[in-house]
């Protein structure tokens, strides 16, 4: 009884594990009442399931105070921006600290969004002044989100840091877009190594959903046609029965194990 317990509760785990998203951000963010604002843009804009979907962010959160017009912007624009304070990567303070001559350039969850052009999917953390400022990595954008504090982390799966303001990515808004007349080159993230294709699905999970065609096996039917051959003289006849036996053996022993799969799966 035990020893198919065992089995059968280890693959609802993996299952559960599998399907089961790997945390919610909004029920995390809102423990903190000073991010309840950019927690509710989150919401609306749909980007906190997308989130949540991950296993590895730091995300960027702006204070009630200092969300600005943010709250004025469509959804779709509102998602972009958003989505550009979402970095695929864990860094907590102890790791900014740590970074190699103090800057580094951090891949957002908007360069997935197969949506950004030249720079807008990358930031670019830099220190400055005993502390650290991000920035879109986009040439000649504005960086001065700083950063405020560590709201929380949970090494290496989330990080929330507080920055005094929202990240402005150029081009972002429909309104101004200086990028939107060349076409997108595709560019070589040669500095990030976390870099990933732009036209990457978006979810991991949708993958699963392929694999299960396979199972459906029918082994039997075609190792019974040597032997019931007709034409075979009498000699070849006598020394077909050992082999033919022995075929059937290992085919019901192929069957019981693949019925003990299904069985214990
Ligand atoms: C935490 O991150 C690791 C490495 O990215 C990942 O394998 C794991 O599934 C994550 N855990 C959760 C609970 O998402
Ligand atoms: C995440 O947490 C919020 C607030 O606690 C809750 O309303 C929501 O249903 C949760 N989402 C998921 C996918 O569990
Ligand atoms: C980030 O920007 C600063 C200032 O423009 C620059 O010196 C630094 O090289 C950039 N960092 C990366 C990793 O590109």
């Amino acid at each position: 009884m035990s020893r198919s317990t065992i089995p059968l509760l280890c693959s609802f785990l993996i299952l559960f594990a599998s399907s089961a998203s790997a945390f919610n951000i909004t029920k995390i963010l809102g423990q903190y009442s000073d991010y309840s604002t950019f927690n509710e843009l989150l919401s609306k804009s749909g980007l906190a399931s997308d989130i949540n979907s991950r296993g590895t962010i730091t995300l960027l959160a702006v204070p009630n105070g200092a969300v600005g017009d943010l709250t004025s912007k469509s959804d779709d624009v509102l998602k972009r921006v958003l989505a550009t304070h979402v970095v695929l990567d864990y860094y907590d303070p102890m790791k900014l600290q740590k970074m190699k001559d103090k800057t580094a350039k951090m891949t957002t969850m908007f360069q997935q969004s197969g949506k950004a052009a030249y720079d807008q999917g990358f930031l670019n953390v830099t220190a400055k002044d005993g502390s650290f400022v991000f920035g879109s990595a986009v040439v000649g954008a504005q960086r001065d989100s700083k950063l405020e504090k560590s709201v929380m982390n949970q090494p290496y799966n989330i990080s929330i840091l507080g920055i005094s303001q929202p990240i402005v990515t150029p081009g972002l808004d429909g309104t101004m877009a200086p990028i939107s007349a060349p076409p997108p080159k595709a560019h070589t993230p040669k500095k990030s190594p976390v870099a990933e294709a732009p036209e990457e699905a978006e979810a991991p999970a949708e993958e699963e959903a392929e694999a299960p065609a396979e199972e459906a096996e029918a082994p039997a039917p075609s190792q019974d046609a040597p032997s019931s051959a007709p034409d075979a003289d009498t000699p070849p006849a006598d020394q077909a029965p050992p082999p033919s036996s022995a075929t059937k053996l290992s085919v019901s022993f192929g069957l019981f194990v693949v019925l003990a799969t299904i069985v214990v799966v």
